[in-house]
């Protein structure tokens, strides 16, 4: 981690109210203290709030525990179910509750709307209220129409956008180290917002809804990025070429950057998956078909199924197969299994009659009931195993003893889907190595044939 940034401060601290203590509220929270802020952070969990008063953090996020306790000591931090203690000397807060889709797919912004008006109706001064959740453009100026209207008369409230663009497992690195601060704000006398970030940091600052749209054509973005790096594996595969020289290379190209171009299961988590799909929402609300992010969102929805047909076809079948399953949480460095590819894939491998075995060093299932054994150990998993399936890309699974792995599994084959794996290494072991972009297919034999057609 660059802890030169963490040393950044704001020169005039505010006092802050941070409603939400999920993911991006006790990171945003952590992190503003840190800054210099005095942030109260609301969180309607009693049980959440003693543990994180102690310094107990919930969840898996590298370098937040210590964050929360330095700001905990230094008094700079505060947890609270009140509302009305958290907002009595605030007159700024950040609101980062969850805004899930619907059942089809349009955001639900309730909870947005539930927590601001908790907050105005606690609140006896003016407020500026900031939505960090990702949510359509106009969100805001509905919010705040909505806000004005439960609060006082003599209460001003402003809605403001500074859309979150943190990563989960690298959230305190990406809070200091940012790309770009949005701020969306249409009321120029809104001056306290300036005082938020330092003033060095990249800001860009804009109009509500431009800061708002941000937010979803950037996750929308990195979701094609994803499933065009995805269908060429695909196509790399079909055609013998290697998927990761040509993503390297295609890469290499400075207008296309190199990073979100890794083929996997397919992308999940809260936000790519939800992200696409309102970015698609708000293009159908004003009659726009964006066919682009549609494509890509199909790509995706299919990755399980299209992945698990090449298993069974490599396998002979699935019925009655037992295959072990290496990952559960929707990528490497962080316990969130929300939209997880792997459990994607593990359930509709169950659904085709495989009995799936699994192993994950740190996911979180958050009680939820799985279709599968989930054990301790990697090595558990794979014993008798007929398949082997890496699909989530944790440091550890490259480094397992696949000597040891081969004599436990019954079967011979190893579906990388994370390139975490050394073809090299598992060829000693006896092991056939089945990666994305490598491997998959006998269609690369034909391409010569049509290959000679085309050059006649
Ligand atoms: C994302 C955005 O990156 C972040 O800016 C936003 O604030 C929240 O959503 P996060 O959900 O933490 O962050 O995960 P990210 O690292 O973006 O990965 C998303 C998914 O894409 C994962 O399933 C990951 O495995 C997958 N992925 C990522 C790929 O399949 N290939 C890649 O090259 C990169």
């Amino acid at each position: 981690m660059n802890s030169g940034l963490k040393s950044a401060q704001v020169s005039e601290p505010l006092s802050l109210c941070v409603v939400g203590a999920g993911y991006v509220g006790l990171t945003a929270a952590a992190c503003l203290a840190q800054l210099g802020h005095f942030v109260y952070c609301l969180e309607a969990d009693s049980e959440k709030v003693s543990l994180l008063s102690q310094g107990e953090i919930p969840i898996y996020e590298p370098g937040l525990k210590e964050l929360v306790e330095a700001n905990l000591a230094n008094q700079r931090l505060k947890f609270t179910c009140d509302p009305s203690q958290a907002i009595e000397n605030a007159t700024v807060g950040l609101l980062c509750v969850g805004t899930p889709p619907r059942f089809d797919g349009d955001p639900d912004l309730s909870q947005l709307s539930q927590a601001g008006r908790t907050l105005v109706q606690s609140s006896d001064h003016d407020l500026i209220l900031v939505v960090k959740s990702t949510v359509p453009p106009g969100s805001c100026e509905a919010l705040e129409l909505i806000f004005q209207d439960t609060a006082e008369d003599r209460i001003r409230v402003n809605v403001c956008s500074n859309p979150e663009f943190l990563r989960e497992s690298h959230a305190v690195w990406d809070f200091f180290n940012p790309d770009r601060i949005v701020l969306g704000v249409d009321e120029p006398s809104l001056v306290a917002l300036d005082r938020l970030y330092p003033s060095d940091w990249p800001i860009i600052k804009t109009d509500r809804r431009s800061a708002e749209l941000v937010k979803y054509a950037s996750n929308a973005f990195l979701a094609i990025k994803i499933s065009f790096a995805n269908e060429l594996a695909d196509l790399c595969s079909k055609v013998g070429a290697n998927a990761e020289v040509v993503l390297a290379g295609v890469g290499a190209d400075q207008r296309i950057g190199s990073q979100f171009l890794k083929p996997g299961p397919g992308y999940g988590g809260s936000c790519l998956p939800k992200d696409i799909s309102g970015f698609i929402a708000v293009g159908e609300a004003v009659n726009l078909d964006l066919q682009v992010a549609s494509a890509a969102r199909k790509v995706n929805t299919q990755r399980s199924e299209d992945i698990a047909q090449r298993i069974e076809t490599v396998l002979g079948g699935l019925s009655n197969k037992k295959i072990a399953l290496l990952g559960l949480s929707f990528k490497g460095g962080t316990d969130d299994t929300r939209y997880s590819p792997a459990i994607g894939l593990a359930e509709v491998l169950v659904e085709a009659g495989a009995e799936v075995v699994a192993y994950d060093p740190l996911a979180n299932i958050f009680g939820k009931p799985i279709p599968f054994f989930r054990v301790e150990s990697p090595y558990v998993a794979v014993e008798d195993a007929d398949g082997l399936v890496i699909a989530t890309d944790w440091e550890e699974f490259g480094k397992l003893d696949y000597q040891y792995i081969a004599k436990l599994m019954r079967g011979y084959d190893v579906f990388d889907l994370v390139s975490k794996t050394d073809s090299i290494k598992l060829g000693e072991a006896g092991l056939n190595l089945y990666g994305l972009g490598k491997g998959f297919s006998i269609e690369s034999h034909s391409l010569l044939w049509t290959s000679l057609l085309w050059a006649m």
